[in-house]
């Protein structure tokens, strides 16, 4: 048995996805028949945010949504209009980031940006619906214009994303296929200092599992290496801004606790806990969709990276397990998150947000109905606000 159906065992409690599908499901339905590839219709999100944010009223999430996190090292805190965030991957190229507010965001990891433009793997499509599971596969393979564009997008929208409590965070990846360690260190050295200045917090994107190299996160030797010369830099920038390493879901037991002793060592800032499941390993996911009938997406025949609903059943042991690990590092929950319940879960197992993608593709107005869920789920739990509410773990 894998490790990561251990971690699922661990489990405990009810799992609140539920929910009525109103009017704007329907359409939403609708929609993907007539943009029937998902990646065109995953272009259009930004824009949506942009007419979401163009159309009064302008809708901001409740103010008892409000959540400032505090880091254990000290970082520059975050101002969180709600504690969803949108996961890396959801705005790749920094494109009307402050609208992403009015669809009742409270941060948005950009990216991921590599040091130089990438058009991403070549192969079409690489997005699939899996709708018996509520998920997708995808393999895009780091498309991005470049730290460079993506840097000076934030740069433009800070002032604007914090006057709507937005904060803005850059995803930052190794460029595939350079093969030397020390090229390696310094093309993601060089992404990580151009992404520091510009944006609040920073996620190292060490488990991509889309682009034919080996993951970092599984070369646990060059990994230190790496992470001991980001932390050096940061050393050397002001002011101290929080770093965040985002790592893959199916890592042994053994593999998670040899990461965690490498981020604990380094002194990163916290977690993103997690990535997209390799396709590949889907049969520990126990998926509703037969193995089968995930597409592979390249003529190798690879699967790409699973992400939604059939993620979440990992995600909050995970949480609760590296919380008790390692009680000071922050934590950004991901995976599977589509139900405002379940942001309170993973709040209060000890994350200190969440971040959400996938359900954008099944839930019409996704967040905002997350922050009404979120907001009644403490109403009933007898929680006032997210600033003065602390975890139960
Ligand atoms: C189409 C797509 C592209 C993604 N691109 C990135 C990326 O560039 N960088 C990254 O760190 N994660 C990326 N992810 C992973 C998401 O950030 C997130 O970790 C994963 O989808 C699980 O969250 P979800 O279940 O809410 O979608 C991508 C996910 C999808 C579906």
């Amino acid at each position: 048995m894998s490790d990561t159906l251990k971690i699922e065992q661990r489990s405990q409690g009810v799992i609140h996805h539920d929910y009525h599908r109103g009017l704007g499901d329907l359409l939403l339905e609708a929609g993907k028949a007539m943009i029937p590839n998902p990646e065109t219709r995953h272009r259009l999100l930004s824009t949506l945010a942009a007419v979401s944010d163009a159309i009064p009223p302008r809708s901001r999430p409740n103010s008892d949504l409000e959540k400032t996190i505090r880091f254990h090292d000290r970082s520059v805190p975050l101002t969180l209009g709600s504690p969803i965030m949108l996961a890396a991957g959801g705005n790749k190229f920094a494109e009307h980031l402050a609208g992403f507010s009015a669809l009742g965001f409270g941060a948005v990891s950009v990216g991921s940006a590599t040091s130089g433009p990438r058009e991403g793997n070549p192969f079409r499509p690489r997005m699939h619906m899996l709708p018996l599971d509520r998920s997708m596969s995808n393999s895009m393979g780091l498309n991005n214009p470049g730290i460079e564009v993506i840097a000076t997008e934030v740069d433009k929208a800070l002032g604007a994303c914090h006057r709507r409590k937005l904060a803005l965070g850059i995803s930052v990846a190794d460029t595939p296929g350079i093969e030397d360690a020390d090229k390696k260190i310094a093309d993601v050295l060089a992404t990580f200092r151009r992404a520091y200045r510009a944006a609040d917090y920073i996620e190292l994107n060490v488990s991509c599992p889309n682009t034919g190299d080996n993951r970092l996160d599984a070369q646990e030797a060059f990994l230190a290496d790496l992470l001991r010369e980001i932390m050096e830099a940061r050393k050397t920038l002001a002011p101290k801004k929080a770093v965040l390493v985002k790592i893959s879901p199916d890592l042994s037991a053994r593999a998670l606790d040899g990461n965690l002793q490498i981020i604990a060592d380094a002194g990163v800032t916290g977690l993103v806990l997690f990535n997209t499941f390799p396709g590949d390993k889907a049969r520990y996911l126990k998926m509703n969709t037969a193995e089968a009938h995930i597409p592979p997406v390249s003529a190798s025949g690879a699967k790409g990276g699973i992400s939604g609903r059939i993620l979440y059943k990992n995600t909050l042991p995970a949480v609760q397990y590296i919380r008790r690990q390692l009680p000071k590092l922050a934590i950004f929950a991901c995976g599977g998150v589509d139900h405002g319940s379940k942001v309170l879960d993973l709040l209060d197992a000890g994350a200190d947000a969440v971040q959400c993608y996938t359900v954008l593709a099944y839930r019409w107005n996704a967040v905002r109905k997350m922050n009404r869920e979120l907001l009644d789920a403490m109403r009933s739990r007898g929680i006032q606000s997210l600033d003065s509410h602390a975890p139960a773990a």
